[in-house]
């Protein structure tokens, strides 16, 4: 019998050959897609998240539009936190109605039972390995503790989360035993992800840019190490996301994960050099380059591959999560791009 394949988006993230360069799209099951929205016409956001038929069906539609090399589970990153009892709306981004900012709302946090605080995200998981075609590995997700703190402190989506950077500075010692509760929950909630089934685990650090080096490295950087040594021993490949983290790579190149996202405004080429050859890359074009003309936008995507280089260990996304009025048609050509464009004879 033939040995089993290992599939490329699994192979990428341990830098080893592949037969194409895999792909896969930040935010792909999602408002972009006609039949996201047709269901969500019909069920509430939260909802939808906390039923695992239906999320498992969203996590599966892009795989059935588009020949992507991974599935991500359709939650959120605030998911566990509502699962841990904070009240909260997506507005549609999500609204916390009391903000955390006292010494004594951060120790009444209760920590995270997964199997009994979120049992529909492990439930969604063994869904979408029963029913993953082209066996489809499955990405689990959590929000990196340092994006979680700044949703939790300042309460709503924001471009510059003042309330959240001012909590850093008026409230160090606060700060990090938030930090150090977020991380170890996230780390259980990601724990029992791969126990359900989840393949690879992700944690998105989106709001990495708003720190200076020596902030993100006392504050994000501390506790996003705090959940990925919890989480080396289940032998999952690790991916950590970093939004504008250009000033940050040398930081990062420090933190033990397998692979590191960035977004459009570094070069992989660069980011590769940051890193060392110990860590495979994922991204990175910029979600706009989607709007191009179909024939430009190859020539966007020849950049980013020329810039990740020919060595093996590079997962292409965007740079940051699809947008909304993206036309499904120009993710179908990106996909086959990738695809035909990397296609490496082999044997
Ligand atoms: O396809 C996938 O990527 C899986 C599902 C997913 C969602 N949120 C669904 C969602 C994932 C991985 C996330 C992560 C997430 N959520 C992040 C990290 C990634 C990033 O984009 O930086 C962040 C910062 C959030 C917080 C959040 N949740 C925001 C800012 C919003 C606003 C709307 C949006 O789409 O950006 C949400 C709501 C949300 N999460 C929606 C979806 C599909 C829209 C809800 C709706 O249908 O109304």
């Amino acid at each position: 019998m033939a040995e089993p394949v290992t599939p490329p988006f699994l192979a990428a993230c341990r830098r080893e050959p592949t037969p194409y360069t895999p792909i896969w799209i930040m935010r792909q099951a999602g408002r972009y897609l006609p039949e996201y929205r047709e269901l969500r016409a019909k069920v509430d956001f939260v909802e939808m998240t906390r039923s695992p038929e239906l999320a498992a069906e969203v996590t599966l539609q892009p795989l059935r539009r588009y020949e992507l090399d991974a599935a991500i589970l359709f939650s959120d990153i605030m998911t566990p936190l509502q699962g841990m009892g904070i009240a909260l709306d997506f507005e549609p981004g999500p609204v916390v109605r009391n903000p955390i900012r006292t010494r004594q709302q951060i120790e009444a946090l209760p920590q995270l039972q997964p199997e009994q605080d979120v049992p529909f995200v492990l439930e969604t998981i063994r869904l979408v390995r029963a029913n993953a075609p082209r066996g489809v590995p499955l990405i689990g997700f959590a929000g990196a503790p340092f994006t979680l703190l700044c949703y939790l402190v300042c309460g709503r989506p924001s471009k510059e989360f003042g309330p959240a950077r001012a909590f850093l500075y008026a409230q160090p010692q606060d700060a990090e035993l938030l930090l150090d509760r977020l991380a170890d929950a996230m780390a259980a909630y990601l724990r029992s992800q791969a126990e359900a089934g989840a393949q690879a685990l992700m944690l998105f650090e989106s709001w990495a840019g708003l720190l200076a080096p020596r902030e993100f490295r006392q504050f994000a950087l501390r506790a996003a190490r705090r959940t990925a040594a919890a989480l080396r021993p289940l032998g999952v490949p690790l991916i950590y996301y970093a939004n504008q983290a250009a000033a940050l790579l040398e930081e990062i190149a420090g933190l033990d994960v397998d692979v590191v996202g960035v977004d459009w405004r570094t070069p992989l080429g660069r980011v590769r050099r940051c890193l060392g050859p110990g860590k495979a890359v994922q991204g990175n074009l910029d979600p706009a380059a989607l709007f191009a003309a179909p024939e430009d936008l190859k020539r966007h995507v020849d950049v980013v591959l020329a810039e990740a280089g020919p060595d093996p260990g590079h997962i292409f996304n965007l740079g940051h999560g699809i947008w909304q009025e993206t036309d499904p048609d120009a993710v179908a050509r990106l996909v086959d791009y990738v695809h035909e464009r990397t296609a490496r004879r082999t044997g």
